[in-house]
């Protein structure tokens, strides 16, 4: 037997959600606190798996770590270790904001190559190419990541090759600590980036211009540990919102950044979605036909690819033909098979899907192949005519705090069950 969601669908979502803080701010603020000289209390964390796990890294290198509705308690003076264990670290990708902290820390990280989602390559390159020209020597020999500063760590400038984010947290957390100025060219811009950059800030390092392409760093400052709230979660807010209005009903989100959301709110305007904000407001309400739409993943300020997957689910009962394109990562669509098995019209050629909607979806028993996979068939269920079994919710709840609970709060019928795993077909 396995743990289910099983979602009956066809109810329209109405009433009020608070969003919970942001999973990709958490899982990069957490490590940073590793270069304090003394303890930091970080608020507003999720109650999420990528948490737990990050806690029982840093408490596995010596770190008194603690973790309670939402706060974190991190004394980082007891870390004496500089490589942790491959069962933890391989279960998600920000597990290698560790090697620029350690480094920081303790001159050294062995850190082994990280897990997260199975959406296509994933290399670390630009975070080699950034440590690499802080002075840092790295051995990637039989999959750990082995790196050491060297005489010559110290600031530089820096040109990633593309915008990513994991390379730009990585850089940001060693040339913090490297002495001399760093200039990061085009760095990422997501909301997690300036997050980051303002916990560090908050902690005494000087960082200026998170938020454009240029992040500039004067490093080698001391750092101290820092009390900070994390953002609201921008993914966790738009699958609510997408939610909302797959299912045509009226959602007010709670605690939500509406700047954020921009591109989503952009995108659902088009299709007759209702959304307004104030505040920390967003309300999405919708009725009427939904019109088909083009999207275009990219990086922020663009539609994130995080997004992509529940837009798709959908877009499957939007009259007309919609498409979405898949530019930043390779093999993001694998998805798509399960939602073609609740009646889903969809053809995928390389990075584009070309969705012709179809007048409704049925209920399946289907499985999240990875956390943001996992949203897209939440949206599908709650469509679905009929009850549909997920499995694989280990994925969804690395990311999505106490996901069902807040879908039974909009009026939902969601309930986690044990099924016989027979039930599913091999995908
Ligand atoms: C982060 C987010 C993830 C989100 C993604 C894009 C976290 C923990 N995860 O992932 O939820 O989907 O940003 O917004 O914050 N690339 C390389 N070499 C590198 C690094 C990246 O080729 O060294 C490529 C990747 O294969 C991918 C693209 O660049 O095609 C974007 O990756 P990146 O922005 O680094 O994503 P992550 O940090 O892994």
């Amino acid at each position: 037997m396995i743990e289910t969601l099983c979602i009956q669908g066809g109810t329209r979502l109405r009433g009020e959600v608070s969003v919970s803080g942001g999973k990709n701010a958490a899982v990069a603020i957490i490590p940073a606190a590793v270069l304090a000289d003394s303890p930091s209390t970080i608020e507003n964390l999720p109650d999420i798996d990528d948490v737990y796990c990050l806690r029982d890294m840093l408490k596995w290198l010596g770190a008194d770590v603690e973790f309670k509705d939402g706060v974190m308690y991190i004394d980082p003076r007891g870390i004496t270790k500089d490589n942790p264990p491959v069962d933890l670290v391989s279960k998600m990708r920000a597990s290698y904001y560790l090697v620029p902290v350690l480094l920081g820390r303790l001159g050294s990280a062995n850190v082994p190559m990280p897990g997260g989602c199975n959406i296509g390559k994933r290399p670390i390159d630009y975070t080699i190419k950034g440590l690499t020209s802080l002075g840092v020597d790295v051995d990637l020999a039989g999959d750990v990541i082995s790196a050491r500063v060297t005489d010559n760590f110290k600031g530089t400038e820096i040109f990633l090759d593309f915008p990513s984010v994991g390379a730009t947290i990585n850089t940001m957390l060693a040339a913090v600590c490297a002495e001399g100025n760093t200039t990061i060219h085009n760095a990422a811009r997501e909301p997690h980036i300036v997050d980051t950059a303002n916990f560090l800030s908050s902690m005494g390092a000087w960082v200026k211009g998170a938020g454009t392409d240029v992040i500039r760093i004067r490093g080698g400052r001391p750092l101290h540990g820092s009390n900070y709230a994390v953002i609201p979660d921008q993914i966790e807010t738009g699958t609510l919102m997408i939610a909302a209005a797959a299912t045509h009903g009226d959602v007010t989100i709670h605690g939500a950044i509406p700047t954020h959301m921009e591109s989503l709110t952009a995108k659902l305007l088009e299709m007759g979605v209702h959304v307004t904000d104030s505040d920390d407001l967003i309300r999405v309400r919708s009725e009427g036909i939904l019109r088909p739409i083009s999207v275009k993943t990219q990086v922020y300020p663009g539609f994130p690819t995080d997004l992509q997957q529940p837009m798709t689910a959908m877009l499957a009962t939007v009259a007309g033909e919609s498409s979405v394109n898949e530019t930043v990562f390779e093999s993001r669509f694998k998805y798509v098979e399960e939602l073609k098995r609740m009646g889903a019209d969809i053809d995928v050629d390389n990075r584009i899907a070309r969705i012709h909607g179809v007048k409704r979806l049925t209920a399946s028993s289907i499985t999240a192949t990875d956390l943001r996979a996992g949203a897209a068939m939440i949206v599908a269920s709650l469509i679905a005519e009929g009850e549909s079994s997920i499995r694989g919710i280990h994925y969804i709840l690395r990311g999505y705090e106490r996901i069902d609970e807040k879908l039974r709060l909009l009026g939902a019928d969601v309930r986690r069950r044990l099924v016989d795993e027979n039930m599913f077909p091999n995908v």
